[in-house]
């Protein structure tokens, strides 16, 4: 259904080339085919893109700020418009289900949405300095920000990292993963259309090491959100403290998925698929990827598990299985050799792990049980539908296993014993804490990492602070 023209970048409210004439090929990875060709943007097209982004800036926090949200409410309206078309090219750059598309394009006009609504609600505080002084601080927007943002959730989080900039009075510069480049170029076209101001909101699509780094460094950027793999982040961060440049980090996770016996099993169970499998397969910051089930139901809850997973649809992303494709054979690759990582490491899976004799970077739902939790497959992120099993025999030892790695992210239990459930919130180091459902919370709530899954918040009212500096104004009254 797509025609394989060239999408250019889109700089200053027009779809230009690179400045190279350089382009690259995004692939569908259902089939492996070329899906698009794309504008490959570089150091100078990203010059551009600030360029005209500063040039758009003073205008932009001068517009009334209930103007702007009516914009982005507008533009979320667009995007709901729009969401059929929109879900099925998203699917074909990244290769999830269908449904999850859908999903994500709902979840990035909801963004657009909520902030819209924040626009005009961005206070500062009045404070008491004692009779002598009038005091108060202002939320001012930090300037041209940069949203590096990767292939898991493309539309989505052009929505969670672009859509609170823009309400704050900030500009954008947004460069989508060289994997999935098509959605992002697509929001920055309805945003066009619906009477966005041209450089309010830039898209150059392009490779990390060009585009990505370009941006990061740029010494005009006021701003960088970034989310992806840890030693990415490193560089970003690196790159923009040159120039000290705030940068807030979303990066991985090994997030413990924690069963109790007093649980609801059934609940619990379909969490856990949703959590690892059913969630674009597996590569999720957020997923569920090592279980911790208590001794006394593991082989009942096990078995179930392996049942249903087993039973789980792969299939291309527009038929909407359980379970796609993995978005690159990058991916698929490194994966394939996390299932060898876990073989050599505690023997064969107990389900899936064999490989596919077909197109498309398909893997099975794997699971490895008996995991012990210093393994590489319990520390790892492996980004894809492999969850590793580790059994525990109390709450203090849960909590232990569920702190005993790198990465802080999320953390979800599975209890109906209300004290429990608390003191595993109040233990456990991690930005989210779920009980009772996995991906619990929404656009409303704040999301980010402990430890080394980052720092810095997005969503809810907290993004609205990675995106603003505070001015503290302090009148000394004469008489
Ligand atoms: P990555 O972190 O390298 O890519 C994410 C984004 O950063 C992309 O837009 C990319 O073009 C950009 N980028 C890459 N190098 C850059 C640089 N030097 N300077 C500035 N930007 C740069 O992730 P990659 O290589 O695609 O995936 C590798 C692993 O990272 C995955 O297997 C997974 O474990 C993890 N990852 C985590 C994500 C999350 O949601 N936390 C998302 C994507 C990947
Ligand atoms: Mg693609």
């Amino acid at each position: 259904m797509m025609e394989k023209d060239t999408h250019n970048l889109l700089i200053n409210g027009e779809f230009v080339p690179a400045a190279s004439g350089e382009t690259f090929t995004t692939f569908d990875p259902a089939t492996e085919e070329p899906l698009a060709e794309v504008a490959k943007g570089a150091q100078d097209d990203v010059n551009r893109a600030v360029e005209s982004g500063r040039e758009a800036f003073d205008k932009w926090r001068a517009m009334p700020p209930e103007k702007r949200g009516r914009l982005l409410t507008q533009l979320a309206e667009a995007i709901r418009d729009d969401i059929d078309r929109l879900s099925e090219l998203e699917t074909q750059d990244n290769g999830k289900p269908l449904s999850q598309a859908r999903a994500d394009v709902e979840g990035c006009a909801r963004y657009f949405e909520y902030y819209a609504g924040i626009a005009d609600k961005i206070h500062g505080n009045s404070i008491p300095l004692t009779h002598d002084y009038t005091d108060y601080t202002v939320r001012e927007p930090l300037g041209v920000t940069g949203q590096i943002i990767p292939w898991n959730f493309p539309i989505n989080l052009v929505g969670r990292t672009v859509a609170p900039a823009l309400a704050a009075g900030n500009v954008a510069v947004a460069k989508p993963a060289e994997q999935t480049p098509l959605s992002a170029l697509e929001v920055g076209k309805i945003a066009l259309d619906v009477g966005f101001p041209p450089g309010v909101f830039n898209v150059v699509p392009g490779f990390g090491a060009d585009a990505g780094a370009a941006l990061a460094s740029h010494p005009d950027v006021n701003g960088i959100s970034f989310t992806g793999s840890v030693v990415t982040g490193q560089q970003v961060a690196k790159l923009a403290t040159d120039n000290v440049t705030p940068v807030h980090l979303e990066l991985g996770g090994k997030s413990p998925n924690v069963v109790f016996p007093d649980a609801d099993l059934d609940v619990a169970l379909n969490e856990t698929i949703t959590a690892i499998f059913g969630t674009n397969a597996g590569q999720v910051c957020s997923a569920g990827s090592r279980l911790l089930v208590h001794e006394e139901i593991h082989d009942v809850f096990i078995d179930k598990l392996v049942e249903r997973t087993a039973e789980l649809s792969l299939g291309a992303g527009i038929d909407d299985p359980a379970v796609g494709p993995l978005v690159s054979i990058d991916q698929y690759e490194k994966v394939q050799k996390y299932v060898d990582i876990g073989r050599s490491e505690v023997g064969e899976p107990i389900v899936g792990g064999d490989v596919l004799d077909r197109k498309g970077y398909f893997v099975e739902p794997t699971i490895f049980d008996d995991v012990d939790n210093d393994m590489r497959i319990a520390q790892e992120e492996i980004f894809g539908p492999v969850l590793s099993v580790v059994e525990f025999k109390d709450d203090d030892e849960a909590i232990e296993l569920a702190n005993d790695v790198d990465y802080g992210l999320v953390a979800g239990i599975f209890t109906t014993d209300v004290g429990r459930a608390h003191r595993f919130a109040r233990d456990v180091n991690a930005g989210q804490i779920y009980v009772n459902e996995w991906f619990a919370g929404g656009v409303e709530t704040p999301f980010g990492g402990y430890k080394q899954s980052g720092f810095g918040r997005e969503k809810g009212l907290e993004a609205i602070e990675s995106y603003t500096q505070v001015k503290n104004v302090c009148f000394k009254i004469d008489r």
